[in-house]
């Protein structure tokens, strides 16, 4: 599956097959891709949490109230912001860091045949017992469902002309 292929076929993806394991290599290249992504001045502000243990992952979806997908999902990777290596630096940018590693990240699950669904945390009040599960200060920006799928939502197009101006 190329680039645009890929970026066509994601989905989110709710309902999972129960049970699958996915082998850690597999893991290691949603998170390199992850990983891969640009940041601002390459500070690379985030930190990523995989959640194997199933009470824990259970945990994890009792403190997150859109995340039920997590009963099927074979494991949850949150991924965190940490401003403070931006300290003095650019301030602020990290939630966008954080978002372009999420999208590698969901995009190298589709590519390896997985699913996934991303579901937001940053800026939410679920964040502070997040932090306290995960026993970390760094900053939830997501929670991402990963498994095998156990549906297909249809592929569809979203290009809307009217959002675009073309300054010629
Ligand atoms: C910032 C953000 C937060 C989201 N939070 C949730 C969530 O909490 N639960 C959920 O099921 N989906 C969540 N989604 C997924 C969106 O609902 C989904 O991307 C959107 O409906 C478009 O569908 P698609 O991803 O299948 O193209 C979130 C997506 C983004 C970008």
């Amino acid at each position: 599956m190329d680039c645009t292929q890929t970026i066509r076929a994601r989905r989110s993806i709710r309902k999972f097959k129960p049970g699958a394991s996915i082998p850690r290599p597999d893991v290691e290249a949603m998170l390199e891709a992850a990983m891969m992504a640009p940041s601002a001045r390459n500070l690379r502000p985030w930190e990523f949490f995989v959640v194997e243990n199933p009470e824990l992952k259970a945990r994890l979806r009792a403190a997150h109230p859109f995340a039920s997908m997590l009963d099927t999902a074979s494991l949850a990777i949150v991924v965190c912001g940490r401003p403070e290596d931006q300290k003095g630096a650019v301030e602020g940018y990290w939630p966008l860091d954080c978002g372009a590693a999420i999208e590698n990240l969901l995009l190298q699950a589709v590519a390896l045949g997985y699913g996934a669904c991303w579901c937001g945390c940053w800026p939410s009040p679920r964040i502070s017992k997040l932090q306290e599960l995960l026993n970390t200060q760094s900053v939830p920006a997501a929670l991402i469902a990963v498994g095998v799928p156990d549906e297909a939502p249809e592929a569809r197009g979203f290009y809307q002309a009217g959002k675009v101006t073309w300054l010629a």
